[in-house]
């Protein structure tokens, strides 16, 4: 089928690529000239596991395109993905100025029956606000409207797209989910369920799915909290815990809080969504203020390991990321880590496999190094951040060496705590007090 997907972000690029790997013929289309020369030029704009190798297969075999010229993509593709950004007002809920200018484009362009698909999170509502502004448009021609949510999860977004849990559908007539069901069709052979819904159930299955997951994490690093007073292991409730089927054991890994470019945005305009609707959604709340706390804690974690003043202290940062694989900065926990610890009168040394650039944005006044072990260099503490797989398997006699006190602080819980002790080092993780314990497995 002929598909236009429209923003060529994140989520557009992966869904582009990967609509192009399912045997489609995709225009990836963006108002950014630049980025759509780079992408001729077969530069990929983001870092992301295996998504050039899938731009430049679909490029060479000619099912992938890149342009800038919009009203011909509308034009000439039946199904019509959007994939804009809907970044977050001040007041937390989701700025839709950029899906309704594509909206009022596709109206202005369109020449005969399309399907407008929202792939971008929108809220509640948005589907239909699409339609209104395509039908007020006064069209001889029909638009279905479709929402088709994403679960990509950054650094494995190419697995998600290729092998999702499942694909929803939120339509209001069968065409439209039919020719969906072309769109995904090596999906549907492989026996991927599929959730055929309306728009508004579809739109709110994203928001769901995203803030539970978000309520699992706030959840297990509030245990985390508790195992500290008590003298718990949180490693070994989330595992006691997990192996409950009702229950599962994904997302149950404590740790500095929760951040990316989903979860801080899409909780905070599920609680606003509710608001509009007379309605407080009090485990959201909770939610992100737990959120909000647990990254503060680290504050003190880090200035607690290094004897509770960090003033004057070089602390390294290993991982700047606000995950392992992916270069994005955006609500990192590490953002208000290093903030804090500068505010406190701390240096900050720092070293991201990936993300040193974006980072670079943020703060000027932190020294960027080469590796782990030049991180380390004369510093008064080791932060472990992100779990980047090259952080878990250090020559630690050489980072205690280059330390100036050997303290390790495990943002993550990658370390074994027995493990450090031997190696002489003060350790400090999350949730776990009683570490000197050898844990069964
Ligand atoms: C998430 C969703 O997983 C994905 O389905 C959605 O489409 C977009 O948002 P992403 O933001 O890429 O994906 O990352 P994810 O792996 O879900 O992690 C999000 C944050 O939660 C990270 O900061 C991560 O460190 C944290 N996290 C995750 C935990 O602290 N503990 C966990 O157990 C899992």
């Amino acid at each position: 089928m002929n598909i236009a997907v429209i923003g060529t972000g994140y989520v557009g690029l992966v869904t582009g690529a990967g609509l192009a790997d399912f045997g489609n013929d995709v225009v990836c289309v963006d108002i950014a000239v630049h980025k759509i020369e780079a992408l001729n030029r077969g530069e990929i704009p983001i870092y992301e596991p295996g998504l050039d190798k899938i731009v430049s297969r679909n490029a060479a075999e000619g099912r992938l395109h890149f342009s800038t010229d919009l009203p011909e993509a509308i034009r000439s593709s039946r199904a019509i993905f959007i994939a804009v950004g809907t970044p977050p007002k001040p007041d937390g809920s989701a700025d839709l100025r950029y899906v309704e200018d594509v909206a009022r484009t596709i109206a202005k362009y369109m020449d005969g029956p399309k399907l407008v698909i929202t792939k971008s999170t929108v809220p509640i509502g948005t589907g239909r606000l699409i339609e209104k502004i395509i039908i007020d448009a006064g069209h001889e021609h029909k638009a279905s409207i479709v929402s088709n949510p994403e679960f990509l999860r950054e650094g494995s977004a190419i697995e998600d797209f290729m092998k999702p849990d499942r694909v929803v559908i939120g339509a209001s007539d069968d065409e439209a989910v039919q020719l969906m069901k072309e769109i995904y069709a090596p999906l549907h052979s492989l026996e991927i369920p599929f959730v055929v819904t309306n728009v508004e159930s579809a739109e709110l299955i994203k928001y769901a799915a995203n803030g539970f997951l978000a309520t699992k994490i706030s959840f297990i690093n509030e245990i985390a909290v508790l195992c500290e007073r008590l003298g718990g292991d949180v490693q070994d409730v989330a595992r006691g815990i997990g192996l409950d089927s009702r229950i599962g054991s994904k997302f149950l890994q404590a740790g500095p809080g929760f951040g990316g470019s989903c979860f801080p945005k899409d909780t905070s305009a599920v609680a606003d969504i509710a608001r509009r609707y007379e309605y407080e959604f009090q485990i959201i709340e909770a939610v992100l203020r737990v959120n909000d706390d647990i990254k503060q804690r680290m504050i003190g974690k880090v200035a607690g390991a290094v004897g509770g003043d960090v003033k004057g202290k070089t602390i390294a940062m290993l991982g700047l990321a606000f995950k392992p694989e992916t270069d994005d900065m955006r609500d990192s926990p590490t953002i208000p880590l290093i903030r804090g610890l500068q505010a406190l009168g701390a240096t900050i040394r720092a070293y991201d496999p990936e993300a040193m650039e974006n980072s670079k944005a943020i703060f000027e006044d932190v020294t960027y190094c080469e590796d782990a072990y030049k991180t380390a260099e004369g510093a008064d503490a080791l932060v472990l951040a992100t779990e980047w797989n090259e952080f878990r398997a250090l020559n630690f006699s050489r980072i205690r060496k280059a330390l100036r006190q050997p303290v390790i602080v495990d943002l993550r819980n990658v370390y074994d705590p027995q493990r450090m002790k031997a190696e002489g080092f003060t350790y400090v993780s999350v949730g776990r007090s009683n570490e000197a314990r050898k844990r069964g497995v």
